[in-house]
């Protein structure tokens, strides 16, 4: 298969950065379709560990071609620092490779402080936001006021616009959301130095991966955050602001349906979530902090530690079926290792209803109970297995019963953070 999208299945940091790197040595364009710097997908390569939050994760590839889909909104600021970073290191050294869609929208500093702001008053009913202003600036997308790229083209207009943003926004910042508002000759000055640096990076997205697919090319579409992040599918209004289903590959880039070959779900072998909302299978305690230590598992965008739970076969069977998923690939086996027995939810009781498929509302999960299935453990640890047969059988076991769980097939399973440490069933690009 030649397009290939990676999405998340969970609630995000599933290792999707990780799965899109080892493909991209594959692809030859990487694209991203929706979020922001919200998102953070960390890389290991060589020992070094990347953490990439705009940039596509095929940039460690010399001679990838990275784009920037119309379906993001892009902190410039944010971008231009992460690419700096990326060209210190050695990479993203030929900049007719780096593609910005002229569609994309641009995140303010208006959108933090609201952000910030909104999270702060909110109290227990926060959302628990990375703080970039990312629902921000998804509304302005949506009520036709957002700055978007190509608006650079012409400043004098650029700045007419976001003179007319920052006095309504500040208006709003001052008097419902009692905090400071935004230096508007800041804002604007910080935009004209990063202007000169951002138009050699703009380009008819859509047209240049239609053509890199018409031409034969392979092209991986790299997904944020998670299905149960969704702004529709998930569990909203603990959700972000994008669509991250595999259908906003066609909206976010600007290509069709019928273009898009394979949907590779990525999901941990556990299940983790930063922020708040409705998280069933979740557990704490002494089981909960040793696996959140193993397995790092503390935001890297936000430094936050994540809230772990189980695998959950309800919901990974929804996502798969939201994702048209071709198949999974299941991340972290190493991370379990010397837990005995693993848990795997497949049910959840709600009002003493049992239910094995998704509740018909997102908010009955609040109040579900979960049903597990106990497994055997494993006490040898996967980490130094690439092939199916040097998995200890217990460990083949719980990936088996999970595809059976789920009805799809597993194509890869992750032992370690390396690019290297993982099985690769099935390659899309191979098949
Ligand atoms: P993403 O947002 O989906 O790209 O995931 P993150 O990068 O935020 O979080 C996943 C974390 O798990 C990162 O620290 C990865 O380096 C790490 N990781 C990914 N796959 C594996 C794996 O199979 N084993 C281990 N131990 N770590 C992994
Ligand atoms: P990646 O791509 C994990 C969560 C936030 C919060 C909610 C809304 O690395 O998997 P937002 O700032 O988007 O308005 O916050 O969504 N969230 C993520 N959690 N990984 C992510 O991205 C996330 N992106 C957003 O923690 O609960
Ligand atoms: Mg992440």
């Amino acid at each position: 298969m030649k397009t290939v999208a990676v999405v998340g299945t969970q609630w995000g940091d599933e290792g999707k950065g990780k799965i899109v790197d080892m493909l991209a040595a594959d692809a030859d364009v990487v694209v991203r379709f929706q979020g922001g710097n919200n998102a953070a997908h960390t890389l290991v390569v060589g020992g070094k560990k990347f953490v990439l939050r705009l940039v596509p994760a095929g940039a460690l590839h010399p001679g990838k071609a990275c784009v920037i889909g119309n379906g993001l909104v892009v902190n410039p600021i944010a971008l231009l620092g992460e690419i700096a970073e990326l060209k210190r290191s050695g990479h993203l050294a030929d900049d007719s490779l780096f593609k910005i869609s002229y569609d994309a929208h641009m995140v303010m500093p208006y959108h933090l402080a609201i952000d910030r702001a909104r999270e702060a008053r909110a109290g227990k009913r926060a959302i628990g936001t990375t703080g970039f202003g990312i629902g921000p600036a998804y509304e302005d997308k949506m009520a036709r006021v957002g700055l978007r790229f190509e608006d650079l083209l012409d400043f004098k207009f650029f700045e007419e616009k976001l003179r007319r943003n920052i006095v309504e926004k500040n208006a709003y910042l001052k008097a419902l959301l009692k905090t400071k508002p935004i230096k508007a000759d800041e804002t604007i000055d910080a935009m004209k130095k990063a202007r000169r640096r951002l138009l050699p990076y703009l380009c008819d997205t859509g047209a240049f991966v239609s053509d890199a697919i018409d031409s034969g090319k392979r092209v991986l579409f790299e997904g944020a955050h998670g299905t149960m992040l969704d702004i529709d599918h998930g569990t909203y209004p603990y959700v972000t602001s994008s669509s991250c289903v595999a259908s906003s590959v066609f909206s976010g880039t600007g290509i069709g349906p019928g273009n898009l070959e394979a949907v590779l779900g990525i999901s941990k072998g556990y299940t983790t979530r930063v922020g708040a909302g409705p998280f069933p299978s979740e557990f704490s305690g002494y089981l909960a902090d040793s696996l959140r230590e193993e397995g790092d598992e503390f935001g890297s965008a936000t430094g936050r530690p994540r809230r772990i739970g189980w695998f959950d076969a309800v919901l990974a069977r929804y996502t798969a079926r939201v994702n048209g998923m071709w198949a999974l690939a299941l991340t972290k086996l190493d991370v379990l290792t010397g837990i005995d027995p693993v848990k795997i939810c497949v049910g959840y009781v709600v009002k003493g209803k049992r239910y094995d498929d998704m509740p018909p509302s997102h908010r009955m999960l609040i109040n579900a109970k979960p049903i597990f299935e106990e497994m055997p453990g494993w006490s040898e640890s996967p980490a130094g297995a690439r092939m199916l047969a040097e998995l200890p059988s217990s460990v083949r076991r719980y990936v088996e019963r999970i595809s059976e769980l789920v009805g799809v097939p597993i194509a890869m399973i992750g032992v370690g953070k390396e690019r290297e440490a993982t099985i690769v069933v099935r390659n899309p690009f191979a098949d």
